[in-house]
């Protein structure tokens, strides 16, 4: 469908919480090695909030920085749109609470895809400039993961760390976001997932006892699997779609959950590992704060220039994925 009115990223910012928990910490723990970690899955350590900083405390730091990279003054925001799986509350959003210390009245919700927040979140911020309801918007990912870890599983507490990345997201009178795919299946919704809290399996003695409230994932192979298979369909899908091949991508921003998983997605498009984010290391699976935090860091270390073709893509629980293709309008910095 073409549009008359664009949409692009004018300000990036990113947030982690100080305490760089190492994979040593863990084997103290749990029957685990920093070998077994690093070479299963590229984490070497990732950041824990301190006790009483909640998600939107993390959120408001890089809202902040990339407000300050836009030089748009908070007062200007027509929305906020939060991606996390980890709230300050079930209800209301996050986006209420960042609304709320950024000092503003605009409107504020929430999405929930996991990991793929951050995609789902753009097509909709894109959306919402795209059809003129608002010019600029604040779409942040932020998640404090390590309240949700159960510190005994040891398939799961070593992947995930805290932080938050944000983006200013601006009506252009060329295009920035040229566009966004999106899947979901549901029939996959068991292999990761927080089974209880909701309507199913409401809080009750023996949930928490049981670590319900906790991320469970029974199949993590499976979840391999089909991420690197639906973040490489997805890519190809969005990048066909307007009009490019693997070829044409200047970076690729995956969700950064494990090395292995984006040198495999990277593999399948043909795109050369240099043209690829690969930031897990110091900062392991920020679910849907992944992708705005490796943008953030990768802007500031100088890897994209005005006009690369930059493609973002995410999978997660659900299951849920999606594939952006944008022309970055940003100026670059110098590395
Ligand atoms: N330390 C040591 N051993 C471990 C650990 C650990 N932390 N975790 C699992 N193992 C063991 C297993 O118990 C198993 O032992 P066994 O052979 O005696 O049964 C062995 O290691 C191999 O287990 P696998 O699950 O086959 O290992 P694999 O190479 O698949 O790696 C991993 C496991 C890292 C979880 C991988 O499957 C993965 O990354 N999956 C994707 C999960 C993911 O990223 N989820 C996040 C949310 S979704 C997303 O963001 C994409």
């Amino acid at each position: 469908m073409a549009v008359s009115r664009h949409a692009t990223i004018t300000g990036v910012g990113s947030s982690l919480p100080p305490r760089l928990v190492p994979n040593t910490w863990f084997e103290a723990k749990i029957d685990t090695t920093d070998e077994w970690i690093r070479s299963r899955t590229g984490i070497e350590a990732r950041h824990f909030a301190d006790d009483g900083v909640v998600t939107s405390d993390l959120a408001v730091d890089a809202a902040r920085i990339a407000l300050r990279t836009a030089g748009v003054p908070a007062e200007q925001l027509d929305m906020i749109v939060c991606a996390s799986v980890t709230g300050d509350t079930p209800f209301p959003a996050t986006a209420v609470w960042v609304q709320e210390k950024l000092e503003l009245s605009c409107p504020a919700f929430d999405v929930n895809a996991a990991c793929a927040g951050f995609s789902y979140g753009l097509a909709a911020a894109t959306a919402f400039v795209e059809a003129g309801m608002a010019d600029t918007i604040l779409l942040i990912g932020a998640e404090v993961f390590s309240r949700i870890l159960d510190f005994t599983d040891r398939q799961t507490c070593v992947l995930f760390g805290d932080g938050a990345g944000a983006t200013v997201i601006q009506a252009n009178d060329r295009p920035g976001i040229e566009g966004t795919v999106l899947g979901a299946d549901g029939t996959a919704a068991e292999i990761l997932l927080v089974p209880a809290g909701g309507s199913r399996e409401p809080a009750s003695a023996q949930t928490v006892a049981a670590s319900r409230h906790d991320i469970w994932m029974p199949n993590g192979r499976e979840v391999f699997k089909r991420a690197v298979t639906e973040m490489a369909a997805a890519c190809r899908e969005v990048l066909e779609k307007n009009g490019h091949t693997p070829e044409d991508v200047d970076l690729l921003i995956p969700h950064q959950a494990n090395a292995r998983i984006m040198v495999a997605v990277a593999e399948r498009l043909g795109i050369p590992l240099e043209r690829a984010v690969v930031d897990v290391a110091e900062v392991g699976n920020t679910s849907a704060a992944s992708i705005p935090i490796a943008l953030d860091r990768a802007y500031r270390a100088g890897r994209m220039k005005e006009g690369d073709l930059v493609l973002f893509t995410s999978f997660g629980a659900g299951l849920t994925w999606g594939a952006t293709a944008m022309r970055w309008t940003m100026p670059g910095v110098a590395a």
